[in-house]
C-alpha cells in the first residue's frame, strides 16, 4: 500500500530550514504533511517541479491595499491578485486607509470581508490613535491581528502619535507587537520652512533627512527600552539607524524595504520624479550600501515593499502635495529574486526575510516554513527567467510600477495557497480562497 496525498510536490530543489534539498513534498487538506515522499505515492495532483525552486509561501508583512478608500487606486481583491501573481501568498495590511482602522467595528468588518475578498492569505495592522489606546491592551491574537501600527511621524492619513510621553502609554498598554514607522515628527516641521513648494522632488530626501530618521529611532528605542515593549521598526532606511541598532535587538525586529536596498539617490529622482518619493526616502548610496550590510551581518528579519499606491494625478501634484508612496506587491519578489541573481544575497537568505523572518516577527501560525504541520503554502520560482517588469502588467488598478522596463533575472512561476495551485504563469486561478492568518498571542 503506498501513501496517498491531495498533492504532490515533485522533484523541486526545496527551501527546508535546514538547507536546500531536492524533494518531494507531501500534502493533505491543505497542510504539508510529508517531505521526501516517494515516487509511488498516490495523489490526484502531482506538480512536477524539476528544475525549479520550491519556497515557502512568501509573505509581504508590509502593504497599505487602500480598502476601504478608492477602489480606482488599490482594493483587497485587486492588490491581493497582484500579490498572487508577484509571488507572495499572504500579505499583511497597513490601517491607514480611509475610514482607517482603529476600533472593533472596522476591525470586525475588515475580517468580515477579507474572507471571500481577498486572493491570498491577510493579516491586519490596527492603527494606534491617542483614544483607542486602552482598547489596543485588549487586542487579541486570533482573527489576523498581526500587530499594532503606530505613526510617529505623518505620512498618508492622520494616523499619527508624536510624544514621547503618549507613545509610553501606548507601549505601556497591552502586549502586542507593535510596528512602528519611525522618523521625528518635530523636526519634519521644523524643517519644512527650509524648503519652498515645487522646489524638485528630490528636496523629499533633503527635507526627511537621515537625522529625522535616526532622532525618531533614538527615542522610539529609548521608551521600548523603559516600558520594556518589543518594538518592530518598519522601513529602516539610514546608515547611521543600522549602526546604532545593533544594540537594540533584544527589543526590537527590523524591516527593510525592497525599494531602499534597489533605488539610489539621487539617480532615482532624476529618472522617477514624483514617483522616487516615498517616506523615508529614498537615499544615497551609503544609506543603500549600509542596508545591504545589515541584510548580510543577520541585522535584519525582513523585507517588504511597503505597497503604496497612489493614483497618477496624486503623484503629479508639486512636491511636497504630491502623494508619498509606491506600488511594490508585484515587484517584491522579482527584484529580491533579482538580487539573488547578481549575488547580493543568498536564496535561503530570501526565504529567512521573505518567509522564516516575518512568521517569527509576528508570530503567525503556521506559515514560513517547508515543514510538516505548516500551511502548504509555497511560491515556486524560476531563478533562470528573465522577464521584464511593465506597467501594463501590474494588477493594481492605478496603473504604474517605479520599476517599469526593468528586466529582472528570476521570476515566481507558481503560488500554491493552503494546497491549491492559486497562480501559474502569471495568471491567477480562481476564486478568492484568502483567509486571515492566526497569530501567536
Ligand atoms: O511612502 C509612504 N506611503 N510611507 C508611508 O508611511 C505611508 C505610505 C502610504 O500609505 O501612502
Ligand atoms: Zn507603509
Amino acid at each position: 500500500m503506498s501513501e496517498t496525498y491531495d498533492l504532490i510536490i515533485e522533484n523541486g530543489i526545496c527551501a527546508l530550514p535546514w538547507g536546500l534539498e531536492e524533494t518531494s513534498i507531501g500534502v493533505r487538506d491543505g497542510r504539508i504533511v510529508a517531505l521526501g515522499v516517494s515516487a509511488s505515492a498516490r495523489a490526484p495532483t502531482r506538480i512536477e517541479a524539476r528544475g525549479l525552486h520550491v519556497l515557502p509561501g512568501l509573505i509581504d508583512a508590509h502593504v497599505h491595499l487602500r480598502d476601504p478608500g478608492d477602489a480606482s487606486v488599490e482594493s483587497i481583491p485587486t492588490g491581493t491578485r497582484a500579490a498572487l501573481l508577484g509571488g507572495l501568498t499572504a500579505v499583511f495590511d497597513m490601517p491607514n486607509t480611509a475610514p482607517p482602522v482603529v476600533d472593533a467595528e472596522r476591525l470586525a468588518w475588515k475580517q468580515a470581508y477579507i474572507e471571500g475578498a481577498a486572493y491570498c492569505d491577510m493579516g491586519i495592522y490596527v492603527g494606534a490613535t491617542r483614544e483607542n489606546i486602552p482598547a489596543l491592551a485588549n487586542l487579541e491574537a486570533g482573527r489576523g491581528v498581526c500587530a499594532i501600527k503606530v505613526f510617529a511621524a505623518s505620512s498618508t492619513g492622520d494616523l499619527l502619535i508624536e510624544d514621547d510621553a503618549t507613545l509610553a502609554r501606548v507601549m505601556r498598554a497591552g502586549r502586542r507587537r507593535i510596528a512602528y514607522h519611525s522618523e521625528d515628527e518635530y523636526r519634519l516641521r521644523e524643517r519644512r520652512a527650509l524648503f519652498a513648494a515645487g522646489e524638485p522632488y528630490a528636496r523629499h530626501a533633503e527635507w526627511r533627512d537621515p537625522e529625522t530618521a535616526f532622532l525618531g529611532t533614538r527615542r522610539l528605542m529609548a521608551l521600548a527600552r523603559e516600558t520594556g515593549r518589543p518594538a518592530h521598526l518598519v522601513h529602516v532606511s539610514t546608515a547611521e539607524e543600522f549602526a546604532y541598532l545593533g544594540a537594540f535587538r533584544d527589543i526590537t525586529t527590523v524591516e527593510v524595504l525592497v525599494n531602499h536596498l534597489t533605488q539610489v539617490a539621487p539617480d532615482c529622482y532624476e529618472r522617477l520624479g514624483a514617483y522616487a518619493v516615498m517616506n523615508p526616502p529614498l537615499r544615497e548610496a551609503r544609506h543603500v550600501e549600509a542596508a545591504w550590510r545589515a541584510v548580510r551581518d543577520g541585522l535584519v528579519d525582513s523585507v517588504g515593499s511597503d505597497h503604496a499606491p497612489h493614483s497618477r494625478a496624486a503623484k503629479a501634484r508639486p512636491w511636497p502635495e504630491t502623494a508619498a508612496g509606491l506600488t511594490g506587491v508585484q515587484t517584491l519578489v522579482p527584484l529580491m529574486l533579482d538580487h539573488v541573481h547578481h549575488g547580493r544575497l543568498s536564496l535561503l537568505r530570501l526565504v529567512d526575510l521573505l518567509a522564516a523572518g516575518p512568521a517569527r516577527v509576528f508570530g503567525a501560525v503556521g506559515k514560513g516554513r517547508i515543514a510538516a504541520g505548516y500551511d502548504a503554502d509555497f511560491t515556486l520560482v524560476d531563478l533562470g527567467a528573465r522577464r521584464r517588469i511593465e506597467n501594463a502588467k501590474m494588477a493594481t488598478p492605478c496603473g504604474w510600477t517605479p520599476f517599469d522596463g526593468m528586466t529582472v533575472t528570476g521570476w515566481p512561476v507558481m503560488t500554491v495557497l493552503r494546497g491549491e495551485v492559486a497562480m501559474r504563469d502569471d495568471e491567477v486561478l480562481g476564486a478568492p480562497r484568502g483567509r486571515l492568518v492566526r497569530f501567536f498571542s
